[in-house]
């Protein structure tokens, strides 16, 4: 099965509109005349969408640029009304928006997400024909417990519950073992692989070995330019959702380099 791996910045809560100016007009310049085999996506904070869009969707934008995918880093399950602090999804669509990082490990730690909430805000994205990046990942504990296969198993059929064959196929999923993230220990590409290998045959469970075939599956947690050609190489391994290394553009250029043309 031929999938195009997807290689996403989530910025989290760094760059303002200012730094992404910056870090366009660098990336930019450094992927002029340059195609690669992958698709790259940059979830910046809600408050640099709109520069990330002028400058993507700008009259003159090269081609390399127009390539570039925006996405947004959490959505609002509601449509509109009294929810402070919220963006909805239709809100986003205006910034030319086309994927949505859901289920972070962050939002679910930090902001008490539940699988349910998840589960919603899938439904709502998809609404408005956003793509959720649904993230999924067991803890260290529930690691060493013994417990990564039902974590893991209940996280995809709670979060996809409801959802159709055909929106299942405008879903990526991202598999980021939370004592991964942002803490420089990455899972081995066996750990990793392995992991993978696991949400694949859930998702054949429930959407048939065709979907699950088709279905793009990110690994997220300290991957690095040095790190990013040994982990894509691993066969269920389709790109990657990057932190703290895609920050810097030459950086996320490396991974996005080193992951699109992996050893084997
Ligand atoms: P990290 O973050 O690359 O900084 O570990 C990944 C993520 O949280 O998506």
């Amino acid at each position: 099965m031929n999938r195009k791996p997807i290689f996403a910045a989530n910025w989290k809560m760094n760059l303002g509109p200012s730094a992404t100016e910056d870090f366009l007009k660098s990336f930019l310049s450094k992927t002029q005349g340059q195609a690669f085999p992958a698709e790259i996506v940059i979830a910046p904070p809600f408050v640099s969408l709109a520069k990330l869009a002028d400058i993507l969707h700008s009259p003159g934008a090269s081609k390399e640029a127009q390539a570039i995918q925006i996405a947004a880093q959490n959505c609002s399950q509601f449509d509109s009304g009294a929810y402070t602090g919220e963006v909805s999804v239709l809100m986003l669509r205006e910034f030319f928006v086309h994927y949505v990082i859901i289920g972070h490990s962050e939002r679910r730690a930090i902001y008490g997400e539940t699988d349910a909430i998840i589960n919603a805000k899938i439904h709502k994205a998809r609404e408005a024909n956003l793509k959720p990046i649904f993230c999924i990942g067991e803890t260290l504990a529930q690691r060493e417990a013994g417990q990564l296969e039902t974590v893991l198993r209940t996280q995809i059929t709670e979060g996809l519950k409801g959802v159709s064959d055909k929106d299942m196929a405008e879903i990526v999923i991202a598999y980021e073992p939370v004592w991964a993230i942002g803490t420089g220990v990455t899972a081995t590409s066996q750990q990793a692989q392995d992991a993978h290998a696991f949400v694949r045959s859930v998702v054949a469970g429930l959407y048939g070995a065709d979907s699950a075939a088709k279905l793009r599956i990110q690994y997220g947690g300290s991957v690095k330019p040095g790190n990013a050609a040994e982990l894509m190489a691993c066969p269920d391994i389709d790109g990657a959702l990057i932190g703290g290394a895609a920050l810097e553009p030459q950086s996320f250029l490396e991974i996005i380099r080193n992951g699109s043309n992996p050893v084997s």
